[in-house]
């Protein structure tokens, strides 16, 4: 993942690479990292859409969700999974025996990515590409190092690949403790997990709407069991 920072190369000698590293502050916790995020401009993304979306949540959180990108009703409102991907997710955390104001919830991606659809009256959701997350990924590393998590849970593909890298599948990798990444981990001794599971959308469009949600709740139990072995 570039860490370069060389985000503001010229135009001329080809694609800058897409990198927030610039827009990051030096120090400081959650409420000046997410006040630097509104301004960030590491990828093409902030020009549409019409906020950062920053995660939300305590920074005492043993427990971080990581979904892919604001959707519409996220990019108005300005908060993370507010829409009805997200009324499906505070349904499975509770049937999971997770309190959502326990947790942290953020994006792989903090701008909504979409095209316009019905003459321009619609917003379609439209999935980052790699450039985009791994511009964006310094923010979710910051959010990560400031609250240090036990329990990460990948909610899908995006957010998967986010944590874990590009071989990651979901259909594959879901539902069991995967170590978190040792870039990710300055305590050598603490076991920090990725949980990962479908994403809430993926629920809702799902053929079998049922079987879906009964498999993101087990998947969301197993990481509330992690939490709860401590
Ligand atoms: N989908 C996501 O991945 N994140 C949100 O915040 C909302 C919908
Ligand atoms: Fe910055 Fe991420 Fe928004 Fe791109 S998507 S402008 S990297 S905050």
């Amino acid at each position: 993942m570039s860490r370069s920072g060389n985000a503001h190369k010229d135009h001329d000698s080809g694609p800058a690479a897409y990198d927030a590293t610039p827009y990051l502050p030096e120090r400081g916790g959650l409420p000046t990292y997410r006040q630097a995020a509104a301004d960030c401009r590491g990828c093409p993304l902030f020009e549409k859409a019409t906020r950062t979306v920053f995660g939300q949540g305590t920074s005492s959180a043993r427990i971080v969700l990581v979904g892919e990108q604001p959707g519409d009703q996220e990019d108005r409102r300005g908060e993370p999974f507010v829409g009805p991907a997200g009324r499906l997710l505070d349904k499975a955390l509770a049937e999971a025996g997770i309190d959502r104001d326990t947790t942290y919830v953020t994006n792989a991606v903090k701008h909504f990515k979409f095209t316009l659809a019905e003459g321009g009256k619609r917003r379609i959701h439209k999935a980052p590409d790699l450039r985009e997350l791994s511009a964006c990924r310094p923010w979710l590393q910051a959010e990560l190092d400031l609250i240090r998590p036990d329990v990460v849970v990948a909610l899908g593909a995006t957010a998967g690949k986010a944590l874990l890298g590009r071989s990651f599948r979901v259909t594959r990798d879901r539902g069991t403790l995967i170590p978190l990444p040792d870039e990710d981990r300055r305590d050598e001794e603490a076991e920090r997990w990725v949980v990962a599971t479908l994403h809430p959308s993926a629920v809702l469009r799902s053929d079998d709407r049922e079987a879906a949600y009964a498999g993101l709740v087990a998947d969301l139990e197993v990481a509330a069991r992690a939490l709860k072995g401590r």
